[in-house]
């Protein structure tokens, strides 16, 4: 099969090197010539693991290439993917169609013979239906049918969501398309990938309600893990007790400081938009989005209460990025922590080990270390914020050598209470008890040894 995969970004660029290397001849396409020539020289723009080395191959092998006119590779393909951005518009939180619109009539003019015009960004429910008409508007002879092909990856495990998906979520009613799309997925089905066919916008909403459900669920045991916190319960096993009921599943069940990043937050807000533009009130939706925020907010707080007054003194914090494995810092909880921090009095030192970069935008008032141990060096308090694999495994013992005072603030629970304990950190976790050091020495005096539960 033949793809034109328009706009490189997160999405598109993924999509494109996974369907060439199921052996399609992909060409993706971007207007923004700098990227497409760093492409070209095999420089990869996002960070996603594996993603360069999937690129250099599927290149070298002639199946993939970069290009900044649509017109010969969509002439030349049977199904052409929109995977253009859509950001959250200022001021109303709808999703902004602008760059999928314009892709559309760009498209419209180049088409040639029997192609499916696929929309795999997050779109509102309806925007298959402009898509199409927009096309017919420009080009009312083409041969085409517009279907809508949701994606569910996630970033940092993006190629491997991509190769093993839970399911497939094809939207359009038109066989010849059906068939076309059946085709570009077919290598999947080795993988027993059920291909799910629906109407357009039944798959339009799936997207969106998958990421609002999901949203809602972490939000959900985020509120159990402060109920935790207040009448001792573990909320790691509160979710393990819940999450083994087949009903209810155990993924996305991992207490924290808030959801971040570029999808949740964008798409459960423009998802209660386009509930109120028909007249529905999606309230649970409304509230996660709203006790999110407060959340994210109230982690600074958290940080003062274990590390009494911040005024003067230095946090350290180890992650900044809103998951691990990737650079991105859209919505990440660090920023609001961060920021919160500050206001607070407190000196903030950072590391992260892909996202100083980009958090340096977002937060340019605080120290950068490059090692997670300079960053604690003389530090009052760490909170770790990202749960990146290398901060599951420091040395302890020096990282309280490093610290000035003991305090630990796991916002990931990557640690166990009573191994931090016994080391002799005073140690708050998330919707656990908070665990004071045992035989540790305070302003000079010693304090009973002790296992407190608040
Ligand atoms: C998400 C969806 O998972 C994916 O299907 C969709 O295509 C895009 O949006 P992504 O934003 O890359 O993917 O990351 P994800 O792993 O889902 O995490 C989102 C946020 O939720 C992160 O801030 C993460 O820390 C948080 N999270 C996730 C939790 O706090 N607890 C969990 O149990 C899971």
């Amino acid at each position: 099969m033949r793809i034109a995969m328009i706009g490189t970004g997160y999405v598109g660029l993924v999509s494109g090197a996974c369907f060439a290397d199921f052996g399609h001849q992909v060409t993706c396409v971007d207007k923004n010539a700098g990227k497409i020539e760093a492409l070209r020289r095999g420089e990869i723009p996002i960070f996603e693991p594996g993603l360069d080395a999937l690129v250099a191959s599927n290149v070298k092998a002639r199946r993939l290439d970069f290009t900044t006119d649509l017109t010969a590779p969509v002439a030349e393909a049977d199904a052409v993917f929109i995977a253009v951005g859509t950001p959250s518009r200022r001021g109303d939180g709808h999703a902004d169609l602008t760059y999928v619109y314009s892709a559309a009539r760009e498209i419209a003019a180049a088409l040639s013979g029997f192609t499916v015009v696929v929309t795999k960004s997050t779109v509102p429910v309806g925007t298959g239906d402009e898509v199409e008409r927009l096309i017919r508007e420009a080009n009312p002879t083409a041969d085409m049918v517009v279907a809508s092909n949701p994606e569910f990856l996630r970033e940092g495990a993006a190629i491997r969501d991509f190769k093993y998906p839970d399911r497939i979520v094809v939207g359009t009613d038109n066989e010849r398309g059906r068939k076309v799309l059946g085709d570009v997925y077919r290598p999947l089905s080795l993988n027993q990938a059920p291909l799910m066919f629906t109407a357009r916008r039944t798959a339009e909403l799936i997207k969106y309600a998958a990421n609002a459900f999901l949203a809602t669920k972490i939000t959900f045991i985020n509120e159990i893990a402060d109920l935790s916190e207040k009448v001792g319960a573990d909320v790691q096993q509160v979710a393990r007790g819940i999450g083994l009921d087949n009903r209810i599943g155990s993924k996305f069940l991992h207490a924290g400081p808030g959801f971040g990043g570029s999808c949740f937050p964008k798409d459960a807000r423009a998802l209660v938009k386009i509930a109120q533009d028909h007249d529905v009130q999606l309230r649970i939706v409304e509230a996660v989005l709203g006790v999110n925020d407060i959340r994210k907010r109230a982690m600074a707080r958290k940080v003062s209460n274990a590390a009494g007054n911040l005024r003067g003194k230095t946090v350290a914090v180890l992650g900044l990025t809103f998951k691990p494995d990737t650079d991105d810092m859209r919505e990440a909880p660090s920023i609001p922590l961060v920021t919160g921090l500050l206001d607070m009095g407190a000196k903030v030192r950072a590391h992260d080990p892909a996202g100083m970069e980009q958090a340096r935008k977002e937060l340019p008032d605080i120290e950068y270390c490059d090692d997670p141990y300079v960053c604690v060096r003389g530090a009052d308090a760490l909170v770790i914020i990202t749960e990146w694999a290398q901060f599951r495994a420091l040395d302890l013992k020096r990282l309280k050598r490093e610290m000035a005072q003991p305090v630990v603030v796991d916002l990931r629970n990557i640690y166990r209470p009573e191994d931090m304990a016994a080391l002799g950190f005073i140690y708050e976790g998330i919707g656990r008890r908070r665990t004071s050091p045992v035989n540790v020495v305070e302003g000079g005096r010693a304090r009973i040894a002790s296992y407190t539960r608040r």
